[in-house]
């Protein structure tokens, strides 16, 4: 079925100049952009964002490197949007990502990992519209 996920260029892709690259990467594996931002996340946004992720040692790492510079966000639609998003960006780590995946290209780190894929249709809702209104979606 049809359905969307949402990503964002994080700070590290985002300051290297490769935002333009991925999108390229994404359009072509037939994503289509439902919306589309660049913006600034502030460490407290950040830490709301990945609340589910706040006992966790990397939490408030995560948080400073996410509000460190500029991101896009955006939200994709495709078939099967969730797990083909996942699988073009690679794992978690760029060490484990398969080849040709956007964090193999891109990712420095586990960290500093290029862009983040929702798990979960669930999620995609409530991140999407974290940083998108309804009528921008
Ligand atoms: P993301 O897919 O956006 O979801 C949570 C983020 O936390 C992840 O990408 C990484 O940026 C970061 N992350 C996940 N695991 C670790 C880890 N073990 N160490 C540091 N950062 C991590």
């Amino acid at each position: 079925a049809t359905n969307r996920t949402f990503t964002m260029i994080k700070p590290d892709a985002f300051g290297a100049g490769n935002s333009g690259a991925i999108l390229k990467m994404i359009e072509e594996a037939g994503f289509k952009i439902i919306a589309l931002k660049k913006t600034q996340l502030n460490e407290e946004l950040a830490g709301e964002f990945y609340k589910v992720h706040e006992e966790r040692p990397f939490y408030s790492a995560l948080c400073k490197y996410m509000s460190s510079g500029p991101i896009i966000a955006a939200i994709l639609e495709k078939d099967n949007a969730i797990a083909d998003f996942r699988k073009l960006i690679g794992a978690t780590n760029p060490d484990d990502a398969e080849e040709g995946t956007i964090r193999k290209l891109y990712a420095t780190s586990i960290e500093a990992n290029a862009v983040h894929g929702s798990d979960s249709d669930e999620n995609a809702e409530i991140e999407g519209s974290f940083f998108f209104n309804a009528f921008e979606k």
